[in-house]
């Protein structure tokens, strides 16, 4: 419990119906109160339909007894529950007090963090995000990656967790080899951004470098024979070839920082720990697998075979430790991963938040990492997986040439149709304000489109859908804070006073419960890692603040009715605001 830690009323009536358990039933202490949202009353409790046959008795009888106990509960001017009353073969309807809501809402607005609890505190977490290759550009599919990872580590440091970001760059492999040959026989080239300074393509050079050499690569053996020996000299650390690959990688990593900067992901360079950084460790990593017995000889190469994954012809499945070459891949560094974070960083939870595709890889990983002893009880890893982004044709996002869409490219187009949309609706915005405003809900609504969708599916990239003032987007949620701003401003952005002992309307009521319930769906995506949750929470808010507006007058009301909605208006702007800023979506003032 953290000092502005405030119960969620659905925890406070469990707790009630717990206790009344316990008197009605001694035997029963313990059990799950089994309380829910109801649109009957406020809360509906199924534990007498539960616990009923544990007793051998009739439901509606343990209902009885139930309600009998919970009657001390109702003292009105203390307790939050008002009335309880039995209903159909058993249930418990459960109708909160008017004070308590109101109780509830001036304790949440007096916190800090919205009352917001820690119960991920003492967890390590390390969260595996984004992950982009060097010497290629980002691309929509990084996209998903670093939008959910970054979410994810957000929502889960305000629960307390202790977050540990990784950014697991794709900094290692023979394709340096190709590079560098490349660069050496062609020192001509402009591949640094500095080289292209006001240039709009900088972003790419070194991508074309890389479409360059691989060119090379492929129509010319002799070059294809350089580049390989190219990759002994970087395996081998010959000093000149490895300064050339720093410099790759320092360059690559420029131009990922300021697509970090632009979608305002938390990565900072001290997240950076790429491939190349889990060398030292790979031999080391490979014997103690062989010495345990789990990595055994294949032909030459070392390899684990899965002890619950069959191929086709029912083989087990292997996961390549050493190729026959001696080289090292991508699934020995991913064994390496997952021995530091669990030996060194002593982490409980680990999230890689990758491709669906990589299932099987992360399946292996983990198998694996188990038999080692280093995956216990103690910690749990997840692959965090997700679906792939579609066109309108519904085939996989790409260029009309067929190639990766520019994460830039795909930012530029949202911000340049946010910026259409806003000025169609022009309330006198100066060109400034008009650029800041397009940039903020272009990139929020690219990040909130795919946030909402639920993970694991693939998804449509829809544009015009995405930056629509209506429906559930990041431009509608943004919109609806600058709305509430708006009233609050013109009321002088005071601190309300709550009255507790005001009458309520079901619209007030309504919208309390609905701002009450933030904390519950934060522990929603921290178990199910969906940040889709928490969209589709703070669209249902921004629909209850509407309902609530069209029939509660806030400004033209009369104290002291006016300070309560006026609360319940700055706690809906903050709960939207903090909300959108778990899932790293700026909430304007004005737009
Ligand atoms: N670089 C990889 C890619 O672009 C993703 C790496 C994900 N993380 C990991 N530990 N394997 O597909």
């Amino acid at each position: 419990v953290n000092d502005h830690e405030v119960l969620p009323l659905l925890d406070q009536i469990g707790h009630v119906v717990s206790e009344a358990i316990t008197r009605a039933r001694p035997e029963l202490a313990g059990s799950d109160p089994v309380v829910r949202r109801s649109d009957r009353a406020d809360f509906q409790s199924n534990a007498a339909l539960a616990l009923a046959r544990r007793l051998r008795v009739q439901p509606a009888d343990l209902a009885a007894d139930l309600v009998a106990d919970l009657a001390p509960a109702l003292d009105p001017a203390r307790g939050p529950v008002a009335a309880v009353e039995r209903s159909g073969p058993g249930f418990l309807n459960i109708t909160l007090a008017e004070h308590a809501v109101w109780a509830q809402v001036a304790a949440r607005l007096a916190s800090p963090r919205l009352g917001v609890g820690t119960p991920e505190r003492g967890r390590r977490t390390v969260i595996d995000y984004s992950a982009p290759n060097i010497a290629k550009e980002m691309h929509v599919g990084h996209l998903r990656t670093t939008v959910i990872g970054d979410s994810l580590a957000r929502v889960l440091d305000l629960l307390g967790a202790e977050v540990v970001r990784q950014n697991h760059l794709g900094d290692w492999g023979t394709q340096f080899g190709m590079l560098i040959q490349y660069l050496d026989e062609h020192p001509e080239i402009s591949w640094r951004q500095a080289d292209l300074a006001g240039d709009v393509s900088a972003v790419s050079a070194l991508d074309q470098l890389y479409r360059s050499a691989r060119a090379a690569f492929d129509a010319d053996p002799a070059f294809a024979d350089r580049s390989r020996a190219r990759v002994v000299a970087l395996q081998s650390g010959e000093p000149a070839t490895l300064a050339r690959w720093a410099e790759i990688v320092a360059e690559s990593e420029k131009a990922f920082r300021a697509v970090y900067d632009r979608l305002g992901v938390l990565l900072t360079p001290e997240d950076s720990v790429g491939e190349s950084s889990y060398n030292p460790v790979l031999a080391a990593t490979a014997s103690e697998l062989v010495d345990a017995g789990i990595a055994v000889d294949s032909a030459g190469a070392l390899v684990i075979f899965s002890e619950e994954v069959t191929g086709p012809e029912g083989a087990p499945v292997p996961l390549m430790l050493r190729k026959r070459d001696g080289g090292y891949g991508y699934d020995t560094t991913d064994l390496a991963t997952i021995r530091h974070r669990l030996r060194d960083l002593k982490a409980h939870r680990l999230l890689y938040v990758t491709d669906a595709r990589q299932a099987l890889h992360f399946r292996l990983v983990f198998e694996a990492a188990r038999r080692a002893g280093w995956l216990t009880d103690d910690a749990e890893a997840t692959h965090v997986a997700y679906g792939t982004v579609l066109d309108r044709d519904g085939r996989p996002f790409r260029t009309r040439a067929g190639g990766a869409v520019r994460l830039t490219d795909l930012l530029d187009a949202a911000v340049a149709r946010a910026r259409a949309v806003v000025a169609d609706r022009d309330h006198g915005l100066s060109p400034a304000e008009l650029d800041q405003i397009a940039e903020r809900a272009g990139i929020g609504a690219v990040k909130y489109a795919d946030l909402s969708t639920s993970r694991v599916r693939d998804y449509v990239f829809d544009l015009d859908r995405m930056v629509s003032f209506t429906g559930n987007t990041g431009v509608y949620l943004q919109y609806a804070h600058t709305r509430i701003r708006s009233i609050l401003r013109r009321a002088g952005d005071s601190h309300p006073e709550v009255d507790p002992e005001l009458p309520m309307e079901r619209e007030e009521r309504a919208l309390a419960l609905a701002l009450d319930g933030f904390g519950a769906t934060l522990i929603e995506v921290s178990r199910t890692l969906e940040p889709h949750r928490l969209c589709g929470y703070l669209y249902d808010l921004a629909r209850a603040f509407t309902a609530f507006y069209e029939v509660c007058p806030v400004l033209g009301s009369a104290e002291p009715v006016r300070g309560n909605r006026l609360a319940l208006c700055q706690l809906t702007a903050r709960t939207l605001s903090r909300g959108l800023g778990l899932l790293g979506i700026a909430a304007p003032e004005r737009m």
